[in-house]
C-alpha cells in the first residue's frame, strides 16, 4: 500500500479563491490508478481553505465569524466533493474523512478510516479546520499523512505537488534552483511559501517525521504521474528524503 498525498497547490490555483485544476487532478488520479498499488488519499485544500482562513483570522477564534468558518468548511468540503466526483467516475470507492469529524477530546481518532480501508474502500482524507472551543484550528494534509502513515505502514509516502520535488529554493523565484534527488532528514529547511499551515517548510518537517518511521517518503510533479513508474529505481525524477 502507499499514501499518497495531492499537495493544494496542485490541485487549486492557490492564489484564486476556488479554482479547481480539475484536469490536472484527473490526468494524477488516472496515473495513481494506472500506476496499480492499492493507495490512501490525502489531499490539501489550496485555494479552497488558505485564502478565506487567511482573510478571517484563521486560526484563531471564530466567535463573531461563524459564518465565514461555515463558508470554509463547505469549500473544502467542495473542493472534497469534486475530488470523490472523479473518483467515483474512474470506478473508485472513495470515502471522505474529514478531520472536523475525526476530532475527540484532544486527538484525531482514525478508526473509521480504517474500518473503510478494512472494507474494501479508498479512503480520501483532506486538509480541513476543527473546532477547540471558542477557536477554529486547522489541521493539514500533511499532519494527517503522518497520522495514516503511522497506522497504515505504507511502503511509500508520496507527496505530489506542482514542482518536481524539493529543491535548493524556491524554483518559483530563482529559476536556476536545483532540484534535490535525495534530501538528507539532517538538513534543515526554509519556509519558502506562505501559507496558514507553514508552505514548504511545514510539509518538510512532515515528510521527515514519516521517512523517521522508516517509510519511503518522496516528493513528485503532479502533472508528471507517469513517473511514478520510476519511483522505486534510479530514474525517479522527483526527491527522496533518506
Ligand atoms: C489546509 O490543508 C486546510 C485549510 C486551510 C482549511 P493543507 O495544508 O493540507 O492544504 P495545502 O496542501 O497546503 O493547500
Amino acid at each position: 500500500m502507499i499514501a499518497i498525498k495531492l499537495g493544494g497547490s496542485f490541485i487549486t490555483d492557490k492564489s484564486k479563491y476556488r479554482t479547481f485544476r480539475k484536469y490536472e487532478t484527473e490526468r494524477a488520479l488516472k496515473g495513481i490508478i494506472k500506476f496499480g498499488e492499492p493507495f490512501v488519499l490525502v489531499h490539501g485544500a489550496g485555494s479552497f481553505g488558505h485564502i478565506l482562513c487567511k482573510q478571517s483570522g484563521f486560526p484563531g477564534t471564530y466567535k463573531g465569524k461563524e459564518s465565514q468558518l461555515s463558508r470554509v468548511k463547505y469549500d473544502t468540503c467542495s473542493l472534497n466533493s469534486m475530488i470523490t466526483e472523479i473518483l467515483l467516475d474512474l470506478g473508485m470507492a472513495p470515502m471522505s474523512f474529514s478531520p472536523f469529524h475525526l476530532r475527540r477530546k484532544d486527538t484525531f481518532d482514525y478508526s473509521s478510516v480504517l474500518r473503510s480501508v478494512e472494507g474494501g474502500f479508498l479512503p480520501v482524507m483532506y486538509g480541513d479546520i476543527y473546532i477547540d472551543g471558542n477557536d477554529v484550528k486547522i489541521y493539514s494534509g500533511d499532519s494527517i499523512m503522518f497520522d495514516i502513515c503511522n497506522l497504515l505502514n505504507p511502503t511509500d509516502a508520496i507527496f505530489m505537488g506542482d514542482v518536481d520535488g524539493i529543491f535548493d529554493r524556491d524554483p518559483k523565484i530563482y529559476p536556476e534552483s536545483k532540484l534535490l534527488k535525495t534530501v538528507k532528514k539532517q538538513q534543515d529547511f526554509n519556509t519558502i511559501l506562505n501559507d496558514v499551515t507553514g508552505g514548504m517548510g511545514g510539509k518538510y518537517i512532515a515528510m521527515k517525521k514519516i521517512a523517521s518511521l522508516g517509510i519511503r517518503t518522496s516528493m513528485m510533479n503532479g502533472l508528471y504521474p507517469e513517473r511514478l513508474s520510476d519511483l522505486h529505481n534510479d530514474n525517479f525524477y522527483g526527491s527522496v528524503i533518506e
